[in-house]
């Protein structure tokens, strides 16, 4: 029977787009460690889901006036699409809001309710009288303690990072009406973990074959003891808590969404009409489970916890944790716009670039930069100009000869590649088996290397001279070569692999058997040339910020002789004044613009405008109430960047220039900020470092003009 194994990575939260930080730190490494378990011949079930229950995607939802089940539907979607985009093949994508989780969610809480393992507890929590609930923290805010800014929440201060308590807010009020709250005295269901404090830090230390980033850093998590953790929350979107007089609570969203592996799987088992088959590879085979470094408390300690307390599922085998990856030394995150999506890196290279790139620095033991110019340098030189380029030569040479490959006698030079070969691929083995992925890649480059070498010192295009015998082994040792590399590069590359594979063997990589020991086989080739297996990549010149945005203000503003729905002002820049056109009589009279600050794009080509010359054009964005300018504190005459661009000082632009940039309000954290797309990146517009408003309510997603 074949060796079973279960391989999970962290359900993601439905409700942004996935970046390639998101890849690099769980999806990636995880469905590597697939592929190739697949071609070492084990069993695999390999299972995601949606992660959609919680507080940020009700929150998102009220923000975005939609219901949280279609914030979490639209991005399950795209998840799932976007997951396939880049070969990231799981048996089953399924979703936390599906009944079948919650139902099983239910079960296995009243279940450790059973063993002893939950308590009801009185605990104090944040109250609101008008709108007559209790709050999760997330709900409240006030003033931080610490740092002092008016809008930290009841969870965490954006501002200075402090975790706060909801008690530890000065005037702590309630997020969905702004009036203050009070505490309350109210039940919670408490998972009873420090029972289970010995055994799991056993099982940690027994865990000598993890990486320290995720051993030490559990056991230091809690060397100070385990605590008893609350597993209810005070809210409506969750899973129901299925005991009487908890109405009105939920399931903690970490709790069941652990479950969610387990879910999925039962669903994926029942599904595919197999029904008890999660259970059996839950019992005969590992679990591996792959996921970002903020992810270790839950499935480190919270999720072996949760499995012994039920006294029937097995724990992990492996917990394996990147690091994150940055962007010029900055974490990826979409909200705070640093990084790409995956959706932004489709646009400008394929997947096996990516996945080839993503692999070589993968933040497997510390964060890792990434870079385009890295990422084209390395795909081109090795990828491609290496690997790509060692098959397109060999399979064209033997194509364009009619040379049939044949296995003949070996001279030293046959034997000593064919050794490199096997060593290469033991030690790549031994990396993968370690989940070192950036070594194994680093091994198979060596291989490649050594191939190259090999088949420029044969030189077959001389013996094919003399000794057609001896040039159809010399074709088959390298074709033999380029099995071995294609086999170690497939989890990597599988895409790029399946089409080397197909032009060296005639048929498709069989991915649900077991491969390696097919090369030591002396097996026949059927040639053909499929054509270029790897692009070479082609980056656009970065383009530069050649938007010269000042801060000005009004000092005269008139309604304009010529025309109904024209203002005409006079703006003071600092270095000097200008006259400028703006079509917002709609909605600003003179006398309330005057004195105002706005953001002034000073290097537009100037025109004539109904007899008056506008030197710039003021911004505003506009949605379907209006026009609301863009405004600052920042003195006039500060000069505005897009992100931490300056103007590139390289003068006149057009209408048609300025658009460029999608001008629009973006919503971050709540809030509607004024943004703009540089390189694919959408950026905000800053002055003095500091975001842009915009005057009055803007809806999120207004055009900016
Ligand atoms: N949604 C979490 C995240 O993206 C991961 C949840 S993993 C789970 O960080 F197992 F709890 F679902
Ligand atoms: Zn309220």
């Amino acid at each position: 029977m074949k060796e079973r194994i279960v391989i999970n990575c962290a359900l993601p939260y439905a409700n942004n787009h996935l970046h390639i930080g998101h890849i690099a730190g769980a999806y990636l490494p995880g469905d590597i460690f697939n592929r190739y378990s697949r071609i070492s011949g084990k069993e695999v079930m390999f299972i995601c889901g949606s992660d959609e229950y919680g507080t940020p995607i009700a929150l998102q939802a009220e923000r975005e006036g939609k219901t949280p089940m279609e914030v979490a539907t639209e991005f399950h979607l795209e998840h799932m699409n976007t997951f396939k985009s880049l070969d990231i093949g799981f048996d089953y994508f399924g979703r936390t809001t599906d009944p079948a989780h919650e139902k099983y969610s239910q079960e296995f809480f009243l279940k450790l309710m059973e063993k002893g393992f939950l308590e009801k507890r009185k605990v104090i929590s944040s109250y609101c009288q008008v709108d007559r609930r209790f709050l999760p923290d997330r709900y409240v805010h006030g003033t931080c303690p610490n740092c002092s800014s008016e809008n930290a929440r009841g969870d965490q201060c954006d501002e200075c990072g402090r975790i706060n308590d909801p008690q530890d807010l000065i005037n702590p009020r309630c997020s969905i009406c702004g009036n203050p709250i009070e505490f309350r005295e109210t039940d919670h269901i408490f998972f009873l973990a420090s029972k289970l404090e010995k055994e799991i830090v056993n099982w940690l230390k027994g865990k000598e074959d993890w990486k320290n980033n995720v051993r030490a850093f559990s056991l230091n998590m809690i060397k100070d003891g385990l605590r008893d953790r609350s597993m209810t929350r005070d809210m409506d979107w969750g899973v129901k808590v299925p005991m009487e007089g908890m109405e009105g609570k939920r399931i903690y969203v970490w709790f069941e969404a652990l479950l969610g592996y387990i879910s999925n799987a039962i669903e994926y088992s029942r599904k595919s009409g197999k029904d008890g088959y999660w259970k059996e590879m839950y019992q005969d085979g590992n679990l591996y489970y792959f996921m970002g470094k903020d992810n270790i408390f839950f499935h480190a300690i919270l999720l072996p916890a949760m499995n012994m307390a039920s006294g029937e599922l097995p724990t992990p085998k492996m917990v394996s944790a990147n690091e994150y990856l940055t962007m010029k030394g900055k974490k990826f995150s979409k909200s705070r716009g640093i990084g790409y999506t995956v959706d932004d890196m489709l646009r400008i290279v394929d997947k096996d670039s990516i996945r080839y790139y993503v692999s070589s620095v993968l933040p497997e033991s510390s964060d890792s930069d990434f870079s385009l110019e890295e990422m084209k340098d390395k795909v081109n030189s090795e990828l491609n100009g290496k690997y790509g380029n060692l098959v397109n030569r060999v399979i064209s040479f033997a194509t364009g000869k009619g040379i049939e490959p044949l296995k003949g006698k070996a001279d030293e030079l046959d034997d000593q590649m064919l050794l490199d070969m096997k060593k290469a691929l033991d030690l790549y083995r031994q990396s993968m088996d370690k989940i070192e992925f950036r070594k194994a890649l680093s091994i198979w480059l060596e291989a490649v290397k050594t191939v190259n070498s090999y088949f420029n010192q044969s030189k077959p295009w001389d013996i094919i001279k003399t000794d057609m015998d001896a040039t159809r082994s010399k074709i088959w040792h390298s074709l033999k070569a380029i099995e071995y590399l294609t086999l170690m590069i497939y989890p990597f590359v599988p895409s790029g692999a399946e089409r080397a594979w197909k032009a060296i063997h005639g048929v498709e990589l069989g991915k649900g058997e077991e491969l390696f020991s097919h090369l030591d086989e002396g097996c026949s080739f059927k040639i053909r040339d499929e054509g270029i297996i790897f692009r070479k990549i082609e980056l656009e010149p970065e383009g530069t910020n050649q938007m010269h945005l000042v801060v000005g203000k009004i000092v005269e503003a008139e309604d304009h002789p010529n025309a109904d729905s024209l203002l005409h002002f006079k703006v003071d820049l600092g270095s000097k004044i200008i006259d400028l056109v703006a079509g917002l009589k709609k909605y600003y009279s003179p006398g309330d613009i005057l004195g105002r600050k706005i953001i002034v794009v000073e290097n537009l080509k100037h025109s004539k405008i109904r007899g008056i010359e506008s030197q710039g054009m003021l911004l505003a964005a506009q949605d379907s109430a209006g026009a609301h300018i863009l405004t600052t504190e920042e003195k006039e005459g500060t000069e505005v960047t897009l992100g931490d661009e300056p103007y590139d000082g390289s003068g006149t632009i057009t209408i048609d220039d300025l658009k460029e940039y999608e001008l629009k309000t973006e919503e971050r954290d709540g809030l509607a900020v004024p943004s703009g797309l540089l390189n694919r990146n959408r950026l905000v517009l800053k002055a003095n470092g500091k975001p842009l408003s915009v005057d009055g309510k803007v809806e999120s997603n207004s055009l900016i003009r």
